[in-house]
């Protein structure tokens, strides 16, 4: 499963105005442009409805303040619901991207004072449904990332270099390995099956603390799985019995395929039987929560 083509919004939110894509300008100097200084979000929309939107908003106001960046993102949601509506997406499966820069200063390395944040929003359709009948293969690359994976920079360096070779490999992910261990891919988060145990990598500095992984861990817990929040080696990745990447867009995909410098370590034909049970509840997680 590959990701190619991307379309352009027709309608984006630019610091209080509402635009067509291909008039909506920063100035050269917005740090976000030239520093990366800046925080993002997606969140997804099921049937016109964000999912997660608590989870989703408290992370981003959490990266906002890692990084003193003063916005209060209280202030964004009607725009969220607005941007649906006049997107005509308040019926469909869709995402919004949203991302609040440090603003517009002349170029310093510290941060400058009396500064506007800029606002960017837009929302996109996305296909949500299905998810559970996809099968992605994936590679393994050495986690170059800094030490502050819990805040979610539009400075994605490292990731976009990751997940660019997965693409060249024709493959969906590119899981990234620091010291040893697996800590996440580079824009999912992902979990190991061994012996019945569900595994995936500790929050902390080395992941982003995903929306979904949070969903699915509450989901072990409501299957009776066992779970462990541990870090699983990446040498162990052959003796694993599942592997599968959760996040916004791919939701729970099930791995059957795992490749380390060009060797395939773990191969399966199909989706486990833990991954599956974990899919049908999400689906019916997801109903129950968009018909509150
Ligand atoms: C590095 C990284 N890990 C994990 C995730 C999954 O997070 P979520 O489930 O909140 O989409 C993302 C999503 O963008 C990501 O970029």
């Amino acid at each position: 499963m590959v990701v190619t083509k991307k379309s352009f919004p027709d309608l984006v939110y630019l610091n209080g105005e509402w635009l067509s894509h291909d008039s909506a300008y920063v100035s050269v100097f917005d740090r976000g442009y030239m520093l990366g200084d800046g925080i993002y979000e997606v969140i997804p929309v099921y049937k016109g409805k964000p999912f997660a939107l608590e989870g989703h908003m408290t992370r981003f106001q959490n990266g906002l303040n890692a990084v003193a960046i003063d916005f209060n993102v209280g202030d964004l949601q009607p725009l969220l619901l607005e941007c649906l509506r006049r997107s005509s997406l308040d019926s469909s499966d869709a995402a919004i991207y949203v991302q609040v820069t440090r603003g517009v200063a002349p170029r310093t390395h510290f941060f400058p004072e009396g500064v506007r944040p800029s606002i960017l929003l837009y929302a996109y359709p996305i296909t949500l449904k299905g998810f559970e009948s996809k099968l992605a293969g994936v590679i393994v690359s050495e986690d170059i990332r800094w030490h502050r994976c819990d805040i979610k920079s539009i400075s994605l360096m490292a990731n976009v270099q990751a997940n660019n070779e997965a693409h060249r490999q024709g493959v969906l992910e590119n899981l990234l390995s620091r010291d040893g261990y697996i800590t996440e891919g580079s824009h999912t988060s992902v979990f190991f099956v061994k012996d019945n145990t569900v595994y995936t990598h500790p929050e902390g500095h080395h992941i982003l603390p995903g929306i979904t992984r949070k969903v699915v861990i509450g989901l072990c817990e409501k299957l009776g799985f066992a779970f462990k929040e541990e870090a699983v080696r990446t040498d162990e990745m052959k003796y694993v019995d599942e592997v599968f990447l959760t996040g916004t867009t791919v939701q729970i995909t099930a791995v059957t395929s795992v490749r380390v410098d060009g060797n395939e370590v773990f191969k399966t034909e199909d989706g486990g039987p833990l991954t599956k049970r974990l899919q049908r509840a999400f689906i019916d997680y997801v109903a129950a929560e968009i018909d509150r």
